[in-house]
């Protein structure tokens, strides 16, 4: 059994800054980790083409930059390389290869109880916390949807979290399910590398140059948002003309708002929007069914594919682990209170990093969640005893 201050589970980005945060106030802490290295899903994960979607000042970890000669737009190595810099900055040492598979609060004790497995030794270890963060991600498993047959597919079918790059696809005909940044960002990638690509967009979505995204970031610190949203919508329909009849539609209501509203992001073009216009990437509509190697489409089509890349995205799997939480997360493992009140449960328990606001958003969370971690500790540890 071991005794800690706090335990935050996750080194993702989260887990990082959240430690980085308590190291400024002196407050020990324990970072576990179910993987062998911090930042798995940078490292492991991605594809090789990423490279942060935002620019570099809205993607800073507390406390410290980036170089000043680092690209505004940082390429998957480099942001690696500043999240392994992190590490050691804060010198945060992560407990790898250690999945938290159960936390409970013990209203008798007022600790939380956390039971982790060894993954190398297959032994398990019980921790006792006063305060737990968790910090797993809004993307700690693979999300596929349901289609009828897919188990008679054919062909190779990945999620997008395998996808690492277009070379092993080239003439071959392949179908990239989801249209958000990752599905429309290797839809380029396959087409460049001379796939044969179609795409799904099934439903509505704003996309838009990165620069204009930047522009839109930036004016919503000045102007209100339905401002905006009307001065990014022009400026992407000057810049891309109407892309209903490629198959892209845009949602009633404006990329800012959207954001805000439902935590739905803008997609940032990369190149997709002017391969889909030119026809070298074809837009597909929603899937009815699989038989083979055939693909059939509800609008009637049938098409054979080689491969099927989901880039369906991700869910969080706190749910699964975290019990009795006093409500902080949903059945989706998700806050259920909105931004920005949603970082901070009951008994001591905290999330950093799902509010679907990415690198920002992190950097926020971990320094509340910091901050109230301090000033809790000052406030209690002389009247209430807990957890010893
Ligand atoms: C392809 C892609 C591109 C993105 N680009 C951007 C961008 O440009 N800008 C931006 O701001 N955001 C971006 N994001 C969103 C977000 O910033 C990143 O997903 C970021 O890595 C989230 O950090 P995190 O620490 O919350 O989660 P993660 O990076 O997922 O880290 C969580 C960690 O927790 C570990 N873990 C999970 N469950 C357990 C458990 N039970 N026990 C122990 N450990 C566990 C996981 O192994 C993982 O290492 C992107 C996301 C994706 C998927
Ligand atoms: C590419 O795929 C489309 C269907 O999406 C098909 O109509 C076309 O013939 C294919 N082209 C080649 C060169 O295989
Ligand atoms: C695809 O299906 C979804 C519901 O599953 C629906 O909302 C959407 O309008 C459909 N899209 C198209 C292009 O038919
Ligand atoms: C941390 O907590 C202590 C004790 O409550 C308090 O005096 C101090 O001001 C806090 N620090 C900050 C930066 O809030």
């Amino acid at each position: 059994m071991e005794n800690v201050v706090v335990l935050i589970v996750g080194a993702g980005p989260a887990g990082l800054a959240t430690a980085a945060c308590l190291t400024q106030f002196s407050i020990p802490y324990v970072i576990v980790e179910r993987e062998d290295c911090g930042a798995s899903l940078w490292r492991n994960r991605a594809y090789d083409r990423l490279k942060l979607h935002l620019a570099k000042e809205f993607c800073e970890l507390p406390y410290m930059s980036y170089p000043e000669d680092a690209p505004t737009y940082i390429p998957k190595a480099l942001f690696v390389k500043y999240l392994d810099e992190y590490m050691e900055r804060f010198e945060i040492q992560p407990k790898y290869l250690t999945s938290v598979e159960l936390s409970k609060y013990d209203n008798d004790n007022n600790c939380w109880y956390i039971v982790a497995r060894d993954m190398a030794e297959f032994t398990t270890t019980k921790i006792i916390a006063k305060f737990l963060v968790v910090a797993s991600g809004e993307n700690s498993a693979n999300n596929i949807p349901v289609i009828p047959e897919l188990d008679t597919f054919l062909g190779e079918a990945l999620h997008s979290s395998r996808y690492k790059s277009g070379k092993s696809f080239f003439g071959k005909s392949v179908l990239v399910i989801g249209s958000g940044n990752s599905g429309m960002e290797i839809a380029y990638d396959l087409a460049t590398h001379g796939a044969n690509t179609s795409i799904v967009i099934r439903s509505p979505i704003h996309v838009m140059t990165k620069e204009v995204i930047r522009l839109g970031m930036t004016l919503s610190h000045h102007l209100p948002l339905n401002l905006v949203d009307n001065l990014l919508v022009m400026a992407t329909k000057f810049i891309f003309g109407d892309l209903s009849r490629h198959g892209i539609i845009m949602p009633k209501m404006g990329p800012m708002i959207l954001k805000s509203k439902t935590g739905r992001s803008t997609v940032i073009d990369v190149g997709t929007v002017g391969l889909i216009k030119r026809g070298i990437i074809q837009v597909q509509g929603n899937i009815s069914n699989i038989m083979g190697k055939k693909v059939k489409f509800q609008c009637g089509d049938e098409i054979s594919f080689d491969s099927i890349v989901f880039a369906t995205g991700y869910k969080s799997t706190s749910n699964a682990w975290l019990k009795n939480d006093g409500s902080m997360l949903n059945e989706n493992g998700l806050p259920i209170k909105e931004y920005p009140n949603h970082w901070k449960g009951e008994n001591r328990l905290y999330c950093a990093g799902l509010a679907r606001r990415g690198l920002a958003g992190i950097a926020t969370d971990a320094k509340n969640i910091a901050n109230d971690i301090n000033s809790t500790m000052g406030s209690i540890s002389s009247e209430i005893s807990f957890c010893m």
